[in-house]
């Protein structure tokens, strides 16, 4: 209600919400004033199937209370909470400090087992199922939508079971990695490679890399233009590097599908895959518990 901008609003909401509960009010006062319960009760006039004749009797009392007990709450709320306009009502009450007041309850009761895993090497903490349970929750939570529920991957997401890393898999690499995100950057490499024949031999070099069978004329054309334009980062045997998340290319797991096609589009179009960094949105200790969970994933936990 704070992010009226401009006052007209403000008033627009308040007199048009006060002028509705007055007119409710109104209109039960007029539609009950006059009405008499009588022994001779008046007919309005209506008449069905010959002998049903609607007659006027008033609202029972605890009926007609209901009504009025319900203006009266609907003016205490106003008074109480915010409703009219940018008043932010007596209790000062707003979601997010409700927000704030239960993430903070929920901290004080979480925040000293928290603390007591993050003291915790990851070593150890991968033997402990009650640290790790958590680790799988946290998972689930706001991993597993790009990850997978298993956390095999899918195509583009890596499979993080596999023991085969990017950006390396060991607890500290695999905490950078959660912490401060990670970019990967590999340029589209059609215009460099000569055009559509260029990106065929790369690729039939890059199948051979993995023990394929290649077409062996073009592979070595391929394998000169790898030399090239891919060892700085794949490096000259094609095992790739972590510290730029460059994969290997030699063995048979492959983050964007290791067909022909799929190799061949990977070159042609470039990849450039992003994990989103998790260290300020989750705090240093959940992501000291998920790094744990994921390294023993890839210990075969
Ligand atoms: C600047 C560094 C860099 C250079 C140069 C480079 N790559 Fe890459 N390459 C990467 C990175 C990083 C990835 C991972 C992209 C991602 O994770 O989104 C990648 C991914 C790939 C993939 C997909 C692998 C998979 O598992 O799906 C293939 C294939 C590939 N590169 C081949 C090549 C070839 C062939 C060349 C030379 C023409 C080359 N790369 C040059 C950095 C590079
Ligand atoms: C928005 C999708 C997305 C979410 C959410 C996400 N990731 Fe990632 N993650 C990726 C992508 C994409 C990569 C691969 C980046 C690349 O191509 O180099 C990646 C890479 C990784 C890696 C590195 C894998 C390797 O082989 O080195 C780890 C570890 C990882 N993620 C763990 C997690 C964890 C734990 C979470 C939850 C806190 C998470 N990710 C949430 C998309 C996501």
């Amino acid at each position: 209600m704070a992010d009226f901008n401009s006052e007209f609003w403000h008033w627009y909401i308040a007199i048009l919400t006060v002028i509705s509960i007055l007119a409710c009010l109104w209109l039960i006062r007029w539609m009950t004033a006059g009405v008499k319960k009588t022994d001779d009760v008046e007919s309005t006039g209506h008449v069905w199937d010959n002998d049903l004749t609607e007659l006027n009797n008033p609202l029972p009392r605890w009926w007609l209370g209901l009504f009025y007990i319900t203006l009266a709450f609907g003016g205490f709320y106003l008074l109480l909470y915010p409703g009219l306009g940018h008043f932010s009502g007596l209790l000062n009450w707003t979601s997010k400090g409700q927000y704030e007041q239960e993430v903070s309850i929920m901290e004080a009761k979480v925040g000293p087992l928290f603390a007591r895993y993050q003291q915790t090497p990851i070593l150890d903490l991968i033997k402990d199922d009650a640290a790790l349970k958590i680790g799988e929750r946290l998972y689930i939570n706001y991993c597993s939508t790009c990850h997978g529920s298993d956390a095999r991957g899918a195509r583009g997401f890596p499979n993080l079971r596999d023991g085969d890393w990017l950006w390396g898999g060991d607890p500290q690499s695999i905490k950078t990695t959660l912490t401060l995100g990670r970019q990967a950057a590999m340029p589209a490499w059609e215009a460099a490679l000569g055009g559509q024949t260029g990106v065929d031999e790369v690729t039939q070099y890059v199948l051979s890399l993995s023990g394929r069978s290649t077409i062996a004329e073009m592979a070595a054309s391929g394998k000169a233009k790898y030399d090239i334009f891919c060892v700085a980062c794949h490096g000259p045997t094609g095992t790739g590097n972590t510290a730029l998340g460059a994969p290997n290319l030699t063995d048979d797991s492959w983050l964007y599908g290791g067909s022909i096609n799929r190799i061949a589009e990977s070159l042609t179009i470039g990849r450039n895959g992003k994990m989103p960094a998790f260290g300020e949105f989750l705090g240093e200790a959940k992501v000291h518990l998920l790094t744990a969970y994921i390294y023993g994933l890839s210990q075969g936990n």
